[in-house]
């Protein structure tokens, strides 16, 4: 069974393929793949919000690196982690398969911006990633859809690939408003952005940190929506909010969706490779 497991994994990893297929599998129902799946890049990203020390993502990391040996290499593996840890962590990452990722940059170089940090100390650290417009930046932080497209120009501008985070409340969603609100984040957001440099992540904001996971297959339907609006069908976009070791599985086998943004069960070693070893 791991054998089929892992020979399916690497099926889904490596191929492009001309049509739908559907494959039956015991342990799990039906999986789906679909065509071009392979010219999306996969994308795993642990995001860490404000958690761990430096010593303790040190700790991580080592026993990390151990798990995800045998993670296909076509999966990217990113870690979004706090900006006390960026140094240590760019140092320990080097020549590893796990890329950095930061959780914010500001718009200037430099300036009178207490607080922020901006892309040029990003890069030199050698940052790869960034998550822009975090609903809880958005909620806590007074982040607009304005700032959010300044950030991402500023990371695309340094040569950082930016995580879009789109999604809706509760009650946006209860009033039917789901894809009306994210069809507008989208159209603010991307305003002169370069699809070709940029991963979304939808986010329901009811998801995040609840439990409470979407379901797979509405997902992959908003995702779907996602992406009509896109003039590059072939973006990344990842689904956040209460992904976990037990649901993983049945959220990759979704045709649209090409990754997670993980919050929670991205702090631990076992946790997140499990994740990223899906299937
Ligand atoms: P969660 O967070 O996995 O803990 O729900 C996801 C996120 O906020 O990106």
């Amino acid at each position: 069974m791991l054998n089929l497991h892992l020979l399916v994994a690497s099926y889904f990893d490596n191929l492009a393929l001309n049509s739908t297929l559907v494959v039956n599998l015991s342990l799990q129902s039906k999986v789906e793949i679909r065509k071009n799946q392979a010219v999306r890049k996969i994308i795993i990203a642990g995001n860490w919000k404000m958690h761990k020390t430096q010593a303790e993502s040190l700790e991580f990391v080592e026993k990390f690196k151990s798990e995800i040996e045998n993670t296909h290499e076509a999966r990217e593996i990113v870690l979004c982690t706090p900006f006390t840890s960026l140094t240590v962590m760019s140092k320990n990452l080097h020549g590893s398969r796990i890329q950095l990722g930061a959780q914010n940059i500001h718009w200037e170089d430099q300036g009178a911006y207490t607080g922020e940090i901006s892309g040029v100390m990003l890069t030199e650290i050698g940052v790869s990633y960034v998550i822009v417009g975090h609903s809880e930046r958005r909620q806590y932080f007074g982040e607009t859809d304005q700032t959010v497209n300044l950030r991402l120009k500023s990371a695309q501008k340094h040569g950082i690939i930016p995580i879009l985070c789109v999604g809706e409340t509760k009650e946006q969603r209860d009033e039917g408003a789901t894809e009306k609100i994210i069809i507008n984040q989208l159209q603010q957001d991307l305003v002169d952005i370069d699809q070709s440099n940029l991963v979304i992540a939808y986010e329901p904001i009811w998801a995040i940190g609840t439990g409470d996971t979407c379901e797979s297959y509405e997902a992959n339907r908003v995702i779907g929506i996602i992406r009509q609006q896109l003039d590059n069908k072939n973006v990344s976009i990842q689904y956040g909010g209460s992904v976990k070791p037990n649901n993983i599985d049945e959220i990759m086998a979704q045709p649209e969706i090409d990754g997670a943004l993980v919050g929670g069960a991205s702090l631990e070693p076992a946790s997140l490779a499990r994740i990223a070893n899906y299937y």
